[in-house]
């Protein structure tokens, strides 16, 4: 009697372990057959910045957008500000399917998939809004493709802004300026050697060692965006900001492959048109912010100022000369947006 009842537990517990398994995102890669009509998904969805940044924000607006188009069937769960390690990490979570989504920095992908660099190009468009409007084109899907051959789907753009040069203490009005400024650079090949070809000496430090080092002197600068600079305070330790808006600044929203390619149309449709939704959300915000994140930043005492870009003319060439060979889908880029 008592071995009937163990068996009888036992049955029940593997029950409700592959019925939770079934309603998960992450079980439907394992399986190689299509998910059903109506199926239940319990999604994740990690990303590296603070909950105040607008890639959360726009974290929480596709997780609002999946619940409502799905009537609630697609539930996900968003894991921000690196609790689940780094980029690489993130990416080999979702490559495997522990992890279904993840809002990934295209400047990380460009050291995984080289044809991300072309968004890095000096001065490619001339406001947020038009790089925007440039995910929409075949060499940007394009782009989002090569992601394939990891396991990993590239579903859309979303951006945060353009970089901007914060110094600590040092007004620089030109390029010539830079030479010899130790100067913090995400680590990503383009913008590495962008700075490089500045003159300045790129430390590559990932985001969260950025304000101990500024404050301590152990670097002059940074490359960034408007937005962390606010959520990260760095008016606290940097005297001047240069607006420069030299290169956009998109993350990758992804997706595992096989897990996507599994899931009947409408499911897939669910997906892409949140994701889209959410890629909108996050643009048309941070484009309305930029005044008033200049404002916060001058309110807070940093010096707010512009460098023309005509300056960086001979920089930009350096870019496409060398970027372009290397690989055709950035000398297409190149070719689309540099008219
Ligand atoms: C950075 O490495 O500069 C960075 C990463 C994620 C969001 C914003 C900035």
């Amino acid at each position: 009697m008592k071995k009937l009842k163990s068996i009888g537990l036992l049955l029940i517990v593997s029950i409700m372990v592959l019925a939770t398994a079934a309603c998960s995102g992450n079980v439907s890669v394992k399986s190689s057959s299509k998910s059903e009509q109506g199926a239940s998904y319990n999604f994740k969805l990690a990303h590296i910045t603070p909950t105040d940044h607008m890639w959360h924000k726009a974290a929480e607006k596709f997780k609002e957008e999946l619940e409502s188009r799905s009537g609630g069937r697609m539930k996900l769960e968003i894991y921000p500000a690196s609790q689940l390690g780094t980029e690489a990490d993130m990416v080999q979570q979702i490559s495997a399917g522990s992890v279904d989504f993840g809002f990934i920095t295209a400047a990380y992908l460009s050291s995984r998939a080289e044809a991300f660099t072309a968004w890095f190009a000096p001065y490619a468009f001339k406001d947020l809004q038009a790089a925007n409007e440039a995910r929409d084109t075949e060499i940007a899907k394009k782009i989002l493709a090569t992601m394939g051959d990891q396991g990993i789907k590239g579903l859309d753009y979303l951006f945060a802004g353009s970089r901007v040069m914060l110094f600590k203490d040092k007004e620089v009005l030109k390029p010539e300026d830079m030479k010899g400024l130790k100067f913090r650079v995400t680590p990503s090949p383009p913008l590495q050697e962008f700075y490089k070809s500045l003159g300045a000496s790129p430390e590559s430090l990932p985001l969260p060692e950025v304000y101990a080092a500024i404050q301590t002197g152990v670097i002059d600068g940074m490359d960034m965006d408007l937005d962390s600079a606010i959520t990260n305070k760095y008016h606290e330790v940097v005297e001047y900001g240069a607006v420069t808006n030299h290169m956009v600044w998109p993350a990758v929203a992804m997706i595992n492959k096989a897990s996507y390619d599994k899931m009947p149309e409408e499911d897939q449709k669910i997906i892409d048109e949140a994701i889209k939704a959410a890629a909108d959300y996050s643009a048309e915000t941070r484009s309305a912010q930029e005044e008033d994140f200049k404002k916060t930043l001058s309110d807070e005492g940093m010096n707010i100022y512009e460098i023309d870009d005509e300056l960086f003319q001979p920089y930009i060439k350096d870019f496409d000369n060398k970027f372009g060979p290397a690989d055709p889908l950035i000398q297409e880029f190149l070719d689309t947006f540099r008219k």
